[in-house]
């Protein structure tokens, strides 16, 4: 039996285009990229992830609720949800999971509705600015706030 905590990776709206999507903004680096990498990682941190992207609000919310039963801790890059969703910081509160925010870029670099997120007030950490390597930074804290729980 697979006892690894289960890590759910969320991704927004347009984040499966990246690579195509404004590279001087969000880098060259692709969706599958970011996965392979966490995968990766998540290996050594002997954690499992399940990651996914989509489009629409409703089946990240679907997904949120699943994850109540089914993860014990969310990764969340909600895209441009991060600054319009009310509906996606209630179903993470109800998730009753500790969540950490992401962001490829760093928004409060940039236009200033980038700045306020609906997400942060309710997320354990948030990390901006690192590309790709905010989703490494993102599971290497899930894990200690997964340890820190069981302990
Ligand atoms: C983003 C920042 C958001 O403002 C934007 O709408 C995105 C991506 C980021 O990863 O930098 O789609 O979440």
């Amino acid at each position: 039996m697979d006892r690894r905590p289960v890590v759910l990776v969320l991704n927004g709206p347009n984040l499966n285009m990246l690579g195509v999507r404004q590279p001087e903004i969000y880098g060259r680096e692709t969706l599958g990229d970011i996965e392979v990498a966490c995968k990766e990682r998540a290996i050594e941190l002997d954690l499992a992830v399940d990651f996914r992207q989509s489009n629409y609000e409703g089946e990240l919310i679907e997904w949120i609720h699943e994850a109540r039963d089914n993860a014990d801790g969310i990764v969340i890059n909600p895209a441009g949800l991060t600054h319009t969703s009310v509906a996606l910081r209630d179903a993470l509160i109800l998730s009753e999971l500790p969540v950490v925010e992401v962001h490829l870029s760093n928004i409060h670099a940039r236009e200033k509705f980038r700045h306020h997120s609906y997400v942060s007030p309710v997320a354990r950490a948030v990390i901006c600015g690192l590309g790709g390597f905010g989703y490494i930074c993102a599971l290497e804290a899930m894990s200690r706030l997964i340890a820190a729980q069981e302990a």
